[in-house]
């Protein structure tokens, strides 16, 4: 296993994924990690769906397919290339954001719900390189709720935030290695 900065530093987005299954321990390592995220007053607001079932995953990604074709935000030829990446994972996480487990339904609680379940799904993209896997964050369950609430019968008090799609490599690119000028401001803007 890699040691915490290089799996920090060596971390990409996977979307070639081979046919070789994930492993159940690992899939529960990960998870270990993700949970191991904070959360404001330790509330942990967060449920997941950990779709296994290649049919499923399948579906999911005939059905985003689909669905890109018809909104008109995606060309046949750019939602075939999604539709190849989602189904080529093994495993699929999905983030939700659980409002009843938010101290209080108000705005602040709410950002700060949603900026944990980041602090989740970062977690789980660092553990699954450390331990060899690729892994690849996708916004479309928090731009298209609608097709994840009804797909997996969601109840209203869940939102879902992330998927994020495992597997093994097929390939990788190669890990970012430049420090870009002026994003760091020591002790003040200037
Ligand atoms: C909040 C968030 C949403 C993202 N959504 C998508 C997405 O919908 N589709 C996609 O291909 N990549 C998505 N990504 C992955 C980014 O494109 C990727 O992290 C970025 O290009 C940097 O590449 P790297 O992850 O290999 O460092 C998302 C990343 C984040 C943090």
């Amino acid at each position: 296993m890699m040691d915490c900065l290089e799996g920090i530093y060596t971390r990409r987005s996977i979307r070639n994924f081979t046919d070789e299954p994930v492993k159940e321990e690992d899939v529960k390592a990960i998870m270990q990690a993700a949970i191991s995220a904070p959360s404001p007053h330790n509330e942990q607001p967060w449920d997941f769906l950990i779709i296994t079932e290649k049919l499923l995953i399948e579906k999911l990604a005939s059905t985003l397919k689909e669905e890109y074709v018809k909104s008109g935000k995606a060309d046949v030829k750019k939602a075939e290339r999604t539709y190849e990446i989602i189904s080529s994972a093994q495993v699929i996480l999905i983030g939700l954001l659980n409002i009843k487990k938010l101290r209080k339904e108000d705005e602040l609680e709410k950002i700060m719900g949603i900026q944990s379940l980041a602090a989740v799904a970062e977690n789980i993209l660092i553990a699954a390189n450390c331990i060899g896997l690729g892994a690849h964050w996708r916004a479309v369950p928090l731009a298209r709720p609608d097709i994840f609430k009804k797909m997996f019968v969601l109840p209203d008090y869940v939102e879902p935030q992330w998927m994020i799609l495992l597997g093994h490599k097929a390939s990788a690119p190669k890990p970012k290695s430049v420090i870009k000028e002026g994003i760091f401001h020591f002790n003040k803007w200037i």
